[in-house]
């Protein structure tokens, strides 16, 4: 197969969305990261997403409409819970899982489940995609299964190109982690996924559970199939150190001759070579992290010595995604 890469415009927006119609896999930016998306409504379709990525057929994929009417239209019951979190934040990086109506998607796109996880994204291109395309579009992270989300076209192609039908290019994602993600079929809700929206916005509309607490449970492995720690690695091995310890675990690693990059808080310091200084705030960092990952990758890095981020309610996401990265399963 040949990717075709199509620059942001009128027109790419609609060659995108008719490849969509017609059952291929179009990777489209979103609010969070890139998505590789395909209609949620035909199997041969969603079937070529899991064979794309590499991705075992039991972890359900998140289903993305235009607006909360196609939303409601996925699901057999609408909780109060829905119709609060989906007025408040969507069009945004939340998703809302809910009992499904059987006849709106295909089974594979739910991996059988009798729940979707839906959300309506805030990214103007992905809404005008949607919008034209008018069929759920089934959409995971666009790279291959346990390696680095995508903020640019280029980390798609990267694990992607000859994978892909379309991708469509609009430059970096303004989030840069995926959306936070709420089981609201129980009360009290559960948190699923730490993402873009934090634990403290989603509970003001009600009591909400941290189930993401014992990730590694069985029990959450089997609510939330892709929540298990191999996700979001990096190639090189990724080491998590308090941010005094870094520049003599860099040292170490390179004198045991490990070719070692570094990724710290370090905003306006001018950072080189194999040293990436991100934002203090947990926005900005958040922003950065999977490109910085992208680059010390790409730069050959054997090791990757990264500054544990602040142990507070603001940093919970990129904390979860820094323990990921840094899980001996992915070695
Ligand atoms: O920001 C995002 O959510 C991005 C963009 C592209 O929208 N998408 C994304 O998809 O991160 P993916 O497939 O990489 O992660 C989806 C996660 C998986 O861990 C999956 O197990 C969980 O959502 N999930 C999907 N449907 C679910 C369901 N019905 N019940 C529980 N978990 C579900
Ligand atoms: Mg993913």
């Amino acid at each position: 197969m040949r990717t075709s890469r199509l620059s942001l415009s009128d027109a790419a927006i609609r060659e995108a969305a008719e490849a969509l119609v017609r059952g291929r896999l179009v990777a489209f930016p979103t609010e969070t990261v890139y998505g590789l998306g395909a209609r949620a409504d035909r199997a041969e379709a969603v079937l070529r997403i899991f064979a794309a990525k590499g991705r075992p057929s039991g972890n359900p994929l998140i289903v993305h409409v235009a607006d909360r009417e196609a939303a409601r239209a996925l699901a057999s019951e609408w909780p109060d819970a829905a119709e609060a979190l989906g007025r408040a934040f969507w069009p945004g990086p939340l998703t809302l899982v809910v009992r499904r109506e059987p006849r709106s998607i295909v089974d594979e796109a739910c991996a059988g489940g009798a729940t979707v996880g839906v959300r309506v994204p805030a990214h103007p291109v992905a809404l005008e995609l949607l919008r034209i395309a008018g069929v759920p579009v089934a959409a995971p992270s666009a790279n291959r299964s346990t390696t680095i989300s995508p903020t640019t076209a280029e980390h798609v192609l990267k694990t992607l190109e000859g994978r892909v039908d379309v991708v469509l290019d609009a430059g970096p994602t303004g989030f840069g982690i995926e959306s936070t993600i709420v089981d609201v079929t129980r009360v009290p809700m559960r948190l699923l996924r730490h993402g873009a929206i934090p634990l403290a916005d989603i509970a003001r509309f009600g009591e909400v559970v941290d189930a993401t607490a014992g990730a590694s449970s069985p029990e959450v492995r089997a609510e939330a199939p892709g929540m298990h720690a191999k996700h979001y690695a990096p190639r090189a091995k990724v080491i998590l150190v308090e941010a005094a310890e870094v520049a003599a675990e860099v040292a170490a690693r390179q004198a045991a001759g490990q070719r070692t990059g570094a990724i710290e808080r370090a905003p306006g310091t001018v950072v080189e070579g194999l040293r990436e200084g991100l934002a203090a705030e947990p926005e900005g960092y958040a922003r950065e992290l999977y490109a910085a990952l992208h680059r010390l990758d790409d730069a050959g890095c054997d090791a990757i010595v990264i500054a544990q981020v602040p142990d507070d309610g603001g940093w919970a996401a990129v904390r979860d995604r820094l323990r990921r990265a840094s899980a001996d399963e992915s070695l």
